[in-house]
């Protein structure tokens, strides 16, 4: 049975108080339109169509670079959700399921079981949530069989039904054509003048239909509405995020300090120690370690390397097994071989580290002259001394070593020493002279 996702994403998001659509808003350095594009994606649906209007072209921009398959649908003028699913357009002939671009938490798995409740014979199927605080949401309104009967919407109930606390998180699903014709027979004779399609619920049990409620947890369903709640929502995410990774086998020395990506992957018996920050992009291999305070985005770990404390990896770092990268080292852009080391202050951009070689402190691959970036090599098992700067383009062969404090401007030979510094003088008592003279120049004698 051809599946088709409508995702509504056409609300002005006012309470954001933001110049960017809603959807585009972050969460786990993601906007929240993918995170709700991807869990579509999961469920192999024939068609994907999201419902804009407010910030269209922008939105629809977004979306399309996220998944170039995903067709867009402008809903001109924004008179509810019922209205915003008819926008969607005719769907191919099976079943339909309804997303909101701003609930991005929800997960394919809840989304299965939704399909299997259909599957059992439900005609419609919505998606409830028990809530803590049901203020602002619609609420489920049971028969005496357990049934759906109703949705009503907070502003339209009374105080019994605002009491009910079983609520709606707007996900509904039902057969592609049937969702259709009970859109498209909803009045706007309520509170808020608009065509919603929680009535669907009332309009498909008023034909003899059966309507049924799928319920999950409610960091699920979050909506979201304004900056608070995006950063519920992001706590929501880091705390799942930080579950999955316990379950997948990875320790975390202290979970809540933990910052995940919405792709961050992690192998089993890695370790991540206290305050880490995963940008996205990030793969860790099995048995790696994650020193505290570290940064990583855009880069991969292979098995039983080492990185951090307080190391920042970007732009497609690559660290090969058992390297040892140290503390305030920042890796841009390169590949460190097997088993290399670098401990300390150093800076590594656009560069090749063979196996085993060996980087001192505060070590600078000099990789921009201000217009372009140029690449340095530095081959297997080569020592680079302290403080060396390596001007790119330049090479360090394999086994070759730089005096501390060099400047390296010159391509270095398999084997060589290379010492790129000026000589030292020494001055027999000078220094005790010098201090003498400028002392007494400061008492004014
Ligand atoms: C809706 C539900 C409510 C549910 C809540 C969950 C209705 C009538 N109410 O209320 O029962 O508890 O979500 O968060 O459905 N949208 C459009 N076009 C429109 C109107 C809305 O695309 O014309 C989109 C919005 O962008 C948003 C979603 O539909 O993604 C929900 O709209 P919103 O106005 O936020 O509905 P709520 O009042 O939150
Ligand atoms: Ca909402």
């Amino acid at each position: 049975m051809t599946l088709s996702i409508i995702i509504l994403a056409a609300g002005a998001g006012t309470r954001m108080l933001s110049d960017r659509a809603k959807v585009l808003h972050e969460v786990a350095g993601a906007p929240m339109l993918a995170h709700t594009l991807a869990t579509a994606r999961a469920l192999a649906p024939g068609a994907v169509t999201l419902v804009t209007g407010h910030g269209g072209a922008e939105v629809a921009a977004a979306a399309l670079a996220l998944d170039p398959e995903v067709r867009i649908a402008e809903q001109t003028e924004r008179l509810g959700t019922a209205h915003a699913v008819l926008a969607a357009g005719a769907q191919a002939p099976g079943g339909a399921i309804v997303l909101y671009a701003d609930t991005p938490l929800v997960t394919a798995e809840t989304l299965s079981r939704m399909r299997a409740e259909r599957a059992a014979g439900a005609d419609v199927v919505v998606l409830g949530f028990e809530a803590v605080d049901p203020t602002g949401y619609g609420r489920l309104i049971l028969d005496a069989a357990g049934g759906l009967a109703r949705i009503v919407e907070e502003k339209d109930a009374d105080a019994a039904e605002r009491a009910v606390t079983l609520c709606n998180s707007g996900v509904v699903a039902a057969d592609a054509a049937l969702l259709r014709e009970l859109c498209a027979a909803t009045g706007n004779d309520n509170a808020k003048g608009e065509f919603y399609l929680t009535e669907i619920v009332g309009l498909a049990r008023d034909r003899g239909l059966t309507a049924a409620v799928v319920t999950c947890a409610e960091a699920e369903t979050l909506g979201v509405n304004s900056r608070t709640d995006l950063a519920a929502a992001e706590a929501a995410f880091q705390e799942r995020a930080r579950a999955e990774a316990l379950a997948a086998g990875v320790t975390l020395q202290a979970p809540e300090t933990v910052h995940f990506a919405f792709d961050t992957v992690i192998g089993r018996d890695a370790t991540v120690e206290p305050y880490v920050v995963f940008g996205p992009g990030v793969t860790v291999e099995t048995g790696a370690r994650i020193r505290a305070f570290t940064h990583l985005e855009d880069c991969h770990i292979a098995t039983g390397a080492s990185v951090g404390p307080h190391a920042r990896l970007r732009g497609g770092a690559e660290v090969g097994n058992d390297a040892r990268i140290g503390n305030f080292v920042e890796i841009k852009g390169s590949e460190i071989g097997e088993g290399a080391k670098i401990g300390h202050l150093t800076y590594v951009g656009d560069a090749t580290v063979g196996d085993g070689a060996n980087l001192g402190a505060g070590t600078v691959t000099c990789n921009y002259d201000g217009v372009s970036k140029h690449r340095t090599e530095i081959g297997e098992r080569a020592f680079i001394g302290s403080s060396t700067m390596l001007v790119a383009p330049v090479r360090v062969g394999a086994e070759a070593m730089t005096g501390s404090g060099s400047v390296i401007t010159m391509d270095v030979e398999d084997g060589a020493l290379a010492i790129g510094r000026g000589r030292q003088v020494t001055k027999p008592g000078l220094a005790r002279k010098l201090m003498a003279r400028l002392r007494a120049a400061k008492e004014g004698r």
